[in-house]
């Protein structure tokens, strides 16, 4: 039977519930209350105070598919089976369970469950590190041997320790090989040597399916499980999370010994299928027909990797904007507006109409319909942010391109590549795309340092500002900067905690301010809002601030926009002492007017207007009218 990214996702949920263990829905793709990444990368990120001791409300056995992106992928789309947005299926065990559970059931589910031939699969395991005096993983080898000789295979273990052994050794008739932390030790920092202080991780064991295909020797003499060429895949990670590093370097065992297990649903559904294209499976698949269509195109042609980039880099947007994400030039909405745009490049490349783009997408929200119904609901929403990031990137695509021929040298300066950003709003992708057919190299690093220097610099001007923030100091600017707090605190109040600031902008004329929220404001929460924020201006709240370590201030329940561009330590602004009670307590630079009755001199707070800018976000216009 020809299985579904739906058909393995309950396959796999249903079979760990059959274990004990609870199902989590997958959280946003965007961390909420982590400030340390603008993503979701794996499975245990949003458990990580669980797997640190904590005690998790649904128990120590807990499985879903989690929604993630890894942005460090994108150079690699193109290949048969990276992705930028994948889920992740994960089981983990709180400090119950441990090896001699979780491998005999990942093995169980994966030869049972999805029928895969057990002759096909290779594991690796952990060889140990005697520099931080942490053994190797015999347990795990005796269990994977027991396994597989149920199944009459002789499991021999073989030492390879790096890709470069790997591919000079080979397989050696081994079944189960060892590999040094670099492969077989996962944390969020990677080898143990990486990582910080507090940081907990673990040797790992994973399991690799063999698609039989020849060794290309591009990859090395030898082929192993290891090898870059495309005859293994890599489908399931049990990380055995037991250590946590100190803050002298030493390693100790956490209190509580983890499982936490990770395989790519798309991964293990294309070996479910016996084919190692993870771009055939269903919801990949069915967009890739319809560029088919669209282009006149054939996949299996030169142009497979244009395909691929197009599939996955609108799928991981469609993904992103429903998770609350605009295209925009900073953060998070950068990520999107660089898919959106090299996939577009890539539309020109296959010769598919313009403004297209936004056809694919009922493809994935249908493909998506059971397990993400959010995607329909949001679906007009998204096409319509897809459609003006294709509007806005036409608008100066051909200039940009005009401009690009004119380049002659042999090598594009990060500082031609980041004025192609800047003029023509390039992503460097796209220019590097461009350069590529060109057989033109581009300075990256060059670039890279640029575009880190130019971030700083709008940060520092960002601080200046305040976030998204004021057009200039002037009186006016300054009363409708604390009347932002005050509403974004109004706000919480009347509509729930869950309403939290995207973005603001100020002028001396109005505020605007946007936020999360999924439904529009009725007349009522309107007058609410307005009615709160005057009655504060008119209790005439002390506004006074103080700087905090980001620890305390999060303590104290300061809210706002927390990101490291003030540091370690914070500007919190407090509107209100304990005299007259405390109404907003917020991250900010600053300025504000030192009493909020000085805004009463303005005029009394009206909203003008509230809209919906994105899927899940609202935006408010107010002003101060006398
Ligand atoms: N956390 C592990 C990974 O991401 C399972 O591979």
């Amino acid at each position: 039977m020809h299985m579904k990214l739906q058909d393995v996702r309950i396959k796999y949920l249903r079979f760990f519930e059959s274990q004990g263990h609870t199902t989590l829905p997958s959280a946003s793709l965007v961390p909420e209350n982590d400030p340390t990444t603008l993503f979701t990368g794996s499975g245990m990120q949003p458990l990580l105070p669980f797997l640190l001791g904590e005690k998790h409300p649904q128990g120590v056995r807990l499985v879903n598919s989690q929604k993630c992106f890894r942005a460090e992928d994108i150079d690699e789309i193109g290949d048969n089976r990276h992705t930028t947005f994948f889920e992740m299926l994960g089981n983990w065990s709180l400090g119950d369970y441990f090896k001699q559970e979780q491998i005999p059931w990942f093995f169980e589910f994966l030869t049972k469950k999805i029928g895969l031939d057990p002759s096909k699969l290779y594991v690796t395991v952990f060889a140990g590190d005697k520099k931080n005096n942490i053994s190797r993983d015999m347990e795990a080898v005796e269990l994977w041997k027991k396994l597989f000789k149920k199944h009459g295979i002789d499991a021999k273990d073989i030492e390879i320790l790096t890709e470069q052994q790997g591919g000079e050794r080979g397989m050696q008739g081994g079944r189960i090989f060892y590999y040094d932390a670099k492969k077989n030790w996962w944390s969020r920092a990677g080898v143990p040597d990486n990582m910080p202080s507090g940081e907990p991780g673990g040797p790992d064991t994973e399991v690799f399916y063999d698609f039989g295909t020849k060794h290309d020797t591009k990859y090395g003499k030898q082929c192993h499980p290891n090898c870059d060429c495309e005859r293994f895949m890599e489908i399931g990670n049990s990380v055995f999370m037991e250590y946590i590093k100190n803050s002298d370097g030493t390693f100790s065992r956490l209190p509580q010994h983890n499982v936490d297990f990770g395989g790519g649903l798309e991964r293990i559904t294309a070996t479910s299928n016996n084919n190692a294209d993870i771009f055939k499976v269903d919801a990949l698949d069915i967009v890739i027909k319809h560029i088919e269509k669209l282009s006149n195109t054939a996949y299996e042609s030169e142009h497979l990797r244009s395909f691929r980039i197009i599939a996955d880099h609108l799928r991981a947007a469609v993904f992103m904007i429903a998770d609350g994400v605009i295209p925009t030039n900073t953060e998070a909405g950068y990520f999107a507006r660089r898919l959106l745009r090299r996939a577009m490049l890539h539309m020109d490349t296959l010769g598919m109409p313009k403004n297209t783009l936004t056809l694919l997408v009922p493809d994935i929200t249908n493909a998506y319909a059971k397990a993400y119904p959010v995607l329909q609901e949001r679906e007009q929403n998204i096409q319509m942010e897809i459609q003006e990031e294709e509007e806005r990137f036409r608008k100066t695509l051909q200039k940009g391109l005009h401009e690009f021929q004119k380049i002659t040298t042999k090598e594009i300066s990060g500082e031609a590549a980041f004025d192609l950003y800047q003029t023509y709003g390039f992503p460097i992708e796209v220019t590097e795309e461009l350069a590529r057919k060109k057989n033109v190299r581009v300075n990256r690093k060059e670039f890279d340092e640029k575009m880190k220097r130019h971030q700083e610099a709008s940060r520092i001007g960002a601080e200046k500002k305040f976030k998204g923030g004021l057009a200039d100091h002037s009186d006016m600017s300054v009363k409708y900067h604390t009347a932002t707090h005050l509403l974004h605190q109004a706000l919480r109040t009347v509509l729930g905690t869950h309403v939290y600031q995207k973005g603001s902008n100020i002028t001396p004329e109005r505020l605007r301010f946007d936020f999360t929220h999924g439904a529009k404001m009725t007349n009522e929460e309107k007058k609410k809002v307005e009615e709160l924020v005057n009655q504060k201006i008119q209790e005439a709240l002390p506004v006074t601030y103080e700087i905090l370590p980001i620890e305390e201030a999060k303590k104290r329940g300061a809210i706002g926009l927390f990101d490291d561009q003030y540091g370690d330590e914070v500007k919190v602004y407090q509107m209100g002492n304990s005299a007259t009670g405390i109404f907003s307590m917020e991250f900010c630079g600053g300025p504000h007017v030192e009493n909020t009755k000085k805004l009463g001199e303005a005029g009394k707070f009206i909203i003008q207007k509230e809209e919906a800018v994105s899927a899940g976000v609202r935006r408010i216009k107010a002003i101060f009218k006398k």
